[in-house]
C-alpha cells in the first residue's frame, strides 16, 4: 500500500533563525568575523543555500582562546561549586528539551537526516548526554594514597582531580548536535572552558545551542563557538599555544594533522576517528533479527556513522539468505528529503560526500564488485545515494579497506572461525564490531578476539552516555562517554606532606 508523502511544515522559529547571517559566540557576545567574511551553509536535500554564517579564522580563534583563557584563569567559573556547574549543565539540557522540535528541524535541514530520526535520536541523545555529565560534576574525586618508601616517616598523600584548562573541540557533521553536547558536557562538568569549532557543513545547531548557553547563564568566555573551515579555523585551534587540550572527532587523516599541530605546546589530545567495522553473522544466528540488524547497521544516518557496520561477514551457508534479506530491506527504504514524513533515507551531507561515495562505488566496480541492490546516485537534485550492497568483494579492494561513510556495505562469506577473526581484524581501524550467534561461548570468545573498542552481540549500534566508546589502532586515542571521558578533561595532582 502506498503511503502518502507529506512535507512537514517548517517551524516559524527555524525560518527566522536561518533568515539572518549567524554570528559567532566569543566572550559572551555574538560577533562578526574579524575579516568580515561569511560562508554559506546548505540544505543537502536541495543543494540550495540554507543560511549564511560568519567565517571564523585565526584571528577569531585567537580572540576566542583569549576569552576562554581569562574565563579559566581569572573568571568566576573556577569559583563555582560543583553543584552550581551541575545546575547550569542540567539547565542547558532543560532548555534544549524545551526547544527540541526546533533543533530537530535545524539538524534535518542542515545535515539532511530524516526529521523523524532527529526527533527520536539526535535531540534526546544530546539532552541525555548533558544530564549524564551534569550528574558527574559533583562526583569528581581524588584518592588518599598509602606511602611505603619514606623510611618510617608518616606522610599524608592524596590526589586532586582538576580541570585540564582551556579546551579546543573540533567536531564533524554526521551528528552535529550530539557531537557538540558530548564534547561540552564533560568539559563543563569538570570546570574547563571551551572553544568549540563545529563542522563547516553543519554549524547551525551548535550556534543555536550557544544561545541557550547564554540563556542558561554560563559566565562569559566559558563557551566560545567559532564556525569556520577546518584548514583555517580548525588548524589554528589545534596549533594554539594557549590551548591545554584538543578533542577531535573526524577523519583519521585530519586526526594525524591534529597530532602534529598539537606538538608545539604538547597539548593533550583525544581523537575519535574513522572505522571499518566488521558485522559478523554466524549460521546459528537468529537470522530474523540479524538481517534487519545488518541493514540498520549500515543505512542508519545514510551510513555516515563512524561505527557503521560496513563490512558484513556471513557464514557461507547463510550467505544468500542474508544478502537477499538485507537487499529486500534496502530496496524498500524510502529515499527523500528529511522534512518529508515518510522519508527513511535522506541525502548525504554535501556534494563532496556524494562525490566521495560515488567515487568508491566506481572503484568497487572497476575492481570487480557488483551491486546486489542500489549502487548509484538517486535523482539529480540533492545529494542522495541508493542504499547499496556490494557483493563479489574481497579484502584487497579499496571498498573493503577504506571508510566509505555512506550507505554502502560490502558482504563477504566466511567458512571457519580462525579465518574469520583474521579477516575481521585485518584493518587499520578498530572502532566497533558485532557478532550474531546463538552460541554464547562463541560470542564471548570472539568478543575477546576482536581488536575493537566496542563489540555488540546480537545487536548493533547500541550506544549510551554511560558506556565508554572509542577506538583501538587508528580509530583514535582515548574513550568518550562513560566516566572514562572525564579523564580526557582532567589532570591528576599528587599532594604529599609529612605528618609526623
Ligand atoms: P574532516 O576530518 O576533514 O572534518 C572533521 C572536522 O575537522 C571538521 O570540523 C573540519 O572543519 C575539521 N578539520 C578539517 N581539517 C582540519 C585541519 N587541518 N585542522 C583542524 N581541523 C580540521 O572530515 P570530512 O572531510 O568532512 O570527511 C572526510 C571523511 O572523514 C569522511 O568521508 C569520513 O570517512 C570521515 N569522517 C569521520 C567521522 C567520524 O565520526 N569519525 C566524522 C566525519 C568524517
Ligand atoms: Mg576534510
Amino acid at each position: 500500500m502506498a503511503t502518502t508523502t507529506q512535507a512537514i511544515p517548517v517551524d516559524e522559529n527555524v525560518s527566522k533563525y536561518v533568515a539572518k547571517a549567524r554570528p559567532m559566540l566569543i566572550n559572551g557576545k555574538w560577533v562578526n568575523a574579524a575579516s568580515g567574511k561569511t560562508f554559506p551553509t546548505y540544505n543537502p536535500a536541495t543543494g540550495e543555500i540554507l543560511a549564511h554564517v560568519v567565517e571564523g579564522d585565526r584571528e577569531d580563534i585567537d580572540r576566542a582562546v583569549a576569552a576562554a583563557r581569562t574565563a579559566f584563569d581569572k573568571g568566576p567559573w573556577r569559583k563555582l561549586s560543583p553543584s552550581e556547574r551541575a545546575r547550569l549543565v542540567w539547565k542547558l539540557a532543560d532548555l534544549l528539551e524545551k526547544h527540541a522540535e526546533e533543533f530537530a528541524q535545524l539538524e534535518c535541514l542542515n545535515q539532511g537526516k530524516p526529521l523523524t530520526l532527529a526527533r527520536v535520536a539526535d535531540i534526546p541523545v544530546s539532552i541525555d548526554q548533558l544530564r549524564y555529565y551534569a550528574g558527574w560534576a559533583t562526583k569528581i574525586e581524588g584518592n588518599t594514597i598509602p606511602l611505603s618508601m619514606q623510611g618510617g616517616g608518616k606522610f599524608l598523600a592524596y590526589t586532586l582531580r582538576e580541570p585540564i584548562g582551556v579546551v579546543g573541540q573540533i567536531i564533524p557533521w554526521n551528528f552535529p548536535l550530539i557531537m557538540a553536547t558530548l564534547k561540552l558536557g564533560p568539559a563543563l562538568a569538570v570546570g574547563c572552558t571551551v572553544v568549540l569549532k563545529p563542522a563547516e557543513q553543519t554549524p547551525l545547531t551548535a550556534l543555536r545551542l550557544g544561545e541557550l548557553i547564554q540563556e542558561a547563564g554560563f559566565p562569559e568566555g566559558v563557551v566560545n563557538i567559532v564556525p569556520g573551515y577546518g584548514e583555517t579555523a580548525g588548524a589554528a585551534l589545534a596549533a594554539h599555544p594557549h590551548v591545554d587540550k584538543i578533542a577531535f572527532t573526524g577523519s583519521t587523516e585530519v586526526g594525524k594533522l591534529i597530532v602534529h599541530a598539537a606538538a608545539g605546546n604538547l597539548k593533550k589530545v583525544s581523537l575519535e576517528l574513522g572505522g571499518k567495522s566488521p558485522n559478523i553473522v554466524f549460521q546459528d544466528a537468529e537470522i530474523d533479527s540479524a538481517i534487519p540488524g545488518a541493514a540498520n547497521a549500515i543505512f542508519f544516518n545514510q551510513g555516515q556513522v563512524c561505527c557503521a557496520g560496513s563490512r558484513l561477514y556471513v557464514e557461507d551457508k547463510q550467505f544468500d539468505k542474508v544478502v537477499d534479506g538485507v537487499s529486500q530491506i534496502a530496496s524498500k527504504l524510502r529515499i527523500g528529503p528529511g522534512m518529508e514524513s515518510t522519508t527513511q533515507i535522506g541525502p548525504l551531507v554535501s556534494e563532496e560526500q556524494l562525490n566521495r561515495v560515488c567515487g568508491y562505488l566506481e572503484s568497487g566496480y572497476s575492481e570487480g564488485a557488483r551491486a546486489a541492490v542500489g549502487g548509484k546516485r538517486h535523482g539529480a537534485k540533492g545529494y542522495f545515494v541508493e542504499p547499496t550492497i556490494l557483493v563479489n568483494t574481497n579484502e584487497k579492494m579499496k571498498v573493503v579497506r577504506e571508510e566509505i561513510f555512506g550507505p554502502v556495505v560490502t558482504v563477504m562469506p566466511f567458512q571457519d572461525l580462525d579465518d574469520l577473526v583474521g579477516k575481521a581484524n585485518d584493518t587499520p581501524y578498530g572502532l566497533a564490531a558485532a557478532v550474531w550467534t546463538r552460541d554464547i561461548k562463541k560470542a564471548h570468545h570472539i568478543a575477546a578476539e576482536l581488536r575493537a573498542g566496542t563489540v555488540w552481540i546480537n545487536c548493533y549500534g547500541v550506544l549510551d552516555s554511560a558506556m565508554p566508546f572509542g577506538g583501538y589502532k587508528q580509530s583514535g586515542w582515548g574513550r568518550e562517554m562513560g566516566h572514562q571521558m572525564l579523564e580526557l578533561y582532567t589532570e591528576v595532582k599528587s599532594v604529599c606532606t609529612p605528618i609526623s
